[in-house]
């Protein structure tokens, strides 16, 4: 069901509720623990008598989910609110500020009207949104709400998806890790774990409703924790759900990614045999910099016990390149294990100092902004070599595909899938639903998308 479509203030069952009669605008910025947050944001926001709405000129409060993980995102969101004051005119709006910036901007934005923000709330607080945004359209002083709690994990309340084939599911919260480059431990807390029922509760409900995948989230997925019961086990338990087709993870640290959990990705048909498996750095010293506490050589044996397991698994990753004091040698050694590894992806980040991390405070960043390039680039183009080996040897293959992008046989538009291992299909224009799998003999491939065509046997 679409936001609009689901507040249905024509009963009247919203009056006096603190949001009856107010129309709201919610944009979402990073990554997917934002997007969850953003859907756990609607549905307090909706059962509080709010309305949503896609457009600005529509809107009586704009909100922003926002990201702080790298450079230049307070100056970004700065300038989107002066563009959206400008745009609305003189006309009475309520832009308020959610998610990761709001507590680390905390010093400056309280009470400096220079920023034009009405209210800002944190990943904590979302439960006490209606009730700020009713202060803020008020004119009263409490419009900020920043603590962090070791407990809040919004459990019993389901988030308003968009209809889909995915949906995710936190399972836990905020970051313990404090990788020295890292803003999170900061922005998002403490790291705790949900209960496994209210994790079922919400995976069987989704279900009902008609997802086929879930994908659980955490900064540290794997490192989940509850009375007992540790990330494989509750891969396990979700597994067991009717309807639940593909369950997918993110992000999984290589520091707690243990035999038991491979093993049971290996023998588990509805987990996706695919791992996002953030390596940062190959090169030891710097690892040990950026506190990952893993070597090089820790890594590479974790990707040969993945691998031993499954040798046809997808592997992505993730990089940071020009962290303080970062060599030309030991950038190679990051440039080796990309060779050697053959990632299907990877994500290459320039470092960018985060206010109040340990890097920021210890390390100057002393890497020429011009070598950070050269290190970017030099990655990019070896990544690309390799994606595009990856794909091309998926040519002639036949893969289950879930569709995800319908298409009809009279559209003249290609139809979009995803593989297991999470690559984007191509479909040329037939009859498909979302939601459908198919079998889809690949033809042909590029460093990021595949084609295929339809397979009957
Ligand atoms: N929790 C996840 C990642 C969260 S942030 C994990 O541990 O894998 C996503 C990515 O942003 C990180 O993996 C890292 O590669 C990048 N990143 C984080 N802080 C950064 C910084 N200060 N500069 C550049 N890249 C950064
Ligand atoms: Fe940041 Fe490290 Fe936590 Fe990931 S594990 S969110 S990189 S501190
Ligand atoms: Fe995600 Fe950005 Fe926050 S990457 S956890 S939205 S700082």
């Amino acid at each position: 069901m679409a936001e609009k479509e689901r507040n249905d203030d024509s009963t009247g069952k919203f009056e006096g509720k603190p949001g009856h009669g107010k129309r709201i605008l919610l944009r979402t910025f990073g990554c997917q623990m934002n997007e969850y947050d953003s859907e756990l944001v609607t549905a307090i926001l909706l059962s509080a008598g709010f309305s949503f709405v896609d457009s600005e000129d529509l809107a009586d409060v704009i909100l922003l989910n926002t990201c702080s993980v790298r450079d230049n995102a307070q100056r970004k969101i700065f300038g989107l609110v002066h563009e959206i004051r400008h745009r609305a005119g003189g006309r009475d709006l309520l832009v308020g500020i959610l998610g990761c910036l709001a507590g680390h901007w905390k010093e400056d934005l309280v009470g400096n009207p220079r920023w034009r923000i009405d209210f800002a709330v944190g990943p904590d607080q979302y439960n006490d949104l209606p009730r700020i945004i009713a202060n803020a359209a008020g004119h009263k002083q409490d419009v900020f709400a920043f603590e962090f709690s070791d407990e809040e994990l919004y459990e019993g309340i389901y988030p308003a998806r968009v209809e889909g084939v995915n949906a995710w599911i936190a399972v836990t919260r905020g970051c313990d890790n404090f990788c020295s480059y890292c803003i999170v431990p900061y922005a998002r807390g403490r790291e705790r774990s949900r209960s496994i029922k209210s994790i079922l509760d919400e995976a069987r409900r989704l279900a009902k409703d008609g997802f086929k995948q879930v994908t659980l989230l955490g900064q540290n997925v794997n490192s989940y924790q509850y009375d007992g019961v540790d990330f494989a086990d509750l891969l396990a338990e979700v597994s067991r759900i009717d309807g639940i087709r593909r369950i997918r993870f993110m992000s999984p640290h290589p520091k707690d990614f243990s035999e038991k959990l491979m093993a049971l990705v290996a023998a588990n048909p509805k987990i996706c045999k695919h791992m996002h498996f953030p390596m940062q750095s190959g090169n030891t010293r710097i690892l040990k910099k950026m506190n990952r506490t893993y070597t090089k050589t820790g890594y590479l044996q974790k990707v040969k016990m993945i691998r031993g397991y499954c040798p046809d698994i997808a592997l992505t990753t993730d990089v940071i390149v020009g962290f303080p004091t970062e060599t030309d040698a030991e950038f190679e050694d990051t440039y080796d294990v990309m060779r050697r590894v053959e990632f299907d992806a990877a994500f290459i980040f320039k470092y960018s100092p985060r206010k109040g991390t340990l890097a920021e405070r210890k390390y100057p960043d002393d890497v020429p902004p011009e070598i950070k390039t050269e290190r970017i680039v030099r990655l990019n183009a070896l990544q690309k070599e390799m994606s595009l080996k990856k794909n091309q040897a998926m040519i002639g293959r036949i893969e289950e595909v879930v569709i995800e992008v319908d298409t009809t046989k009279k559209s003249d538009q290609d139809a979009q899938g995803r593989t297991e291992s999470n690559k984007i299909v191509i479909l040329p224009p037939g009859d498909y639903h979302q939601g459908d799998f198919v079998s889809v003999k690949i033809k042909s491939a590029t460093p990021h998308v595949v084609r295929g065509i339809i397979s009957n046997n």
